[in-house]
């Protein structure tokens, strides 16, 4: 039987880092107030001259580095964005003349915040149909490029990554089972309307944050007994959760309901924010960095997004 196995991971966060204490100069908002609602003490941010597309190329370079494969080996690239360079062409084309590479198939999904299992679901079934060996799975955001700096909601939570997995055909164990949903009735609690203003079109995030939150810790609970489920598998069973990073109170209702200590829930939000597509590659890489996701273990990643769109991946890492 073939499965599809995580070989390597890396991630890219740019330099400059934005701190609470920096928005409270330009804000009506407190560092007390980021952390105790959301968990977030500073994010980072892409400078001028850097480009979604930069934070993916860095990301996947260590990916395939850690997976110790060579660029000719990669039979498929997918980035999952909401933030590309440009309308076209895709930062997985892009990506790929950056690794100097030719011919693979390359392209882009867009799922928000949701991008990365997404796309590690599209991954697996080209492994598991024999359609591709090595497949570079990205996902990079640079949130910062559709936030409304003046909007203290909005303003605070958002931050700029890009994370990256090696997923190769192995005969052991690898993802367990991808579970991806969508339903788009509830599009304009979060989205980016297009706004003509003065001829100039300003394209920022807009949210209805306390109802987006309550939908997605609700959606989120379906997700943690759908995967269990499908699996045959028991709460108890679970190494880790590395969730999508939105909000610190968000995680901590996922893990009560695994009925989970925080110890074993990878948190990159305090330094992070929320990187959307780049939040799982993220903190998979930094749970492994840290010593504390080890080979053998199970892990559960999850995610909810705008769309709204949803899933997860049950891993043996
Ligand atoms: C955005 C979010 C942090 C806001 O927290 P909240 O506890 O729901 O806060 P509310 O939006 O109900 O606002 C409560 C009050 O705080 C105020 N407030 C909002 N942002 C603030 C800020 N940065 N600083 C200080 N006060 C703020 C509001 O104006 C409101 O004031 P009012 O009561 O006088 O009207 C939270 O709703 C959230 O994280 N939502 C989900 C995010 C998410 O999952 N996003 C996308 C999925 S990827």
């Amino acid at each position: 039987m073939i499965f599809s196995k995580i070989k390597g991971v890396g991630s890219y966060l740019p330099k400059k880092v934005l701190t609470n204490k920096d928005l409270e100069k330009t804000l009506d908002t407190t560092d007390e107030w980021i952390t105790s609602r959301t968990g977030i003490k500073e994010r980072h941010i892409v400078g001028s001259d850097e480009q979604t597309s930069d934070l993916a190329f860095e990301a996947a370079k260590k990916a395939i580095s850690n997976a110790d494969i060579s660029t000719e080996e990669i039979d498929l690239i997918i980035v999952a964005t909401t933030t590309p360079d440009k309308i076209f062409p895709s930062i997985a084309c892009n990506v790929q003349t950056k690794l100097g590479i030719k011919n693979c198939p390359a392209f882009d999904i867009q799922a928000v915040c949701s991008g990365f299992i997404y796309g590690l679901s599209i991954a697996d079934k080209f492994i598991k149909t024999q359609s591709a060996k090595n497949i570079l799975v990205i996902g990079a955001d640079s949130m910062s490029k559709i936030t409304d700096y003046t909007d203290r909601s909005n303003a605070i939570l958002w931050g700029d990554g890009g994370g990256a997995v090696i997923l190769s055909s192995s005969d052991q164990q690898g993802i367990l089972s991808t579970h991806i949903h969508a339903d788009g009735q509830h599009e304009e609690l979060l989205h980016v309307p297009n706004n003509n203003i003065k001829n100039k079109i300003k394209q920022t995030i807009t949210m209805q944050g306390s109802q987006v939150f309550k939908i997605a810790v609700n959606t989120l609970d379906k997700i943690v007994d759908e995967a269990l489920e499908a699996n045959n598998l028991q709460k108890k069973d679970i190494d880790w959760l590395v969730p999508h990073q939105a909000n610190i109170r968000i995680l901590e209702a996922t893990a009560k309901k695994l009925q989970m200590s925080m110890d074993k829930v990878i948190v990159t939000i305090d330094r992070h924010g929320n990187t959307s597509a780049a939040s799982i590659p993220l903190a998979l890489d930094e749970g492994i960095i840290s010593g504390k996701i080890k080979p053998g273990h199970l892990i559960l990643m999850e995610a909810f997004g705008g769309g709204f769109t949803w899933g997860s991946a049950l891993i043996r890492f």
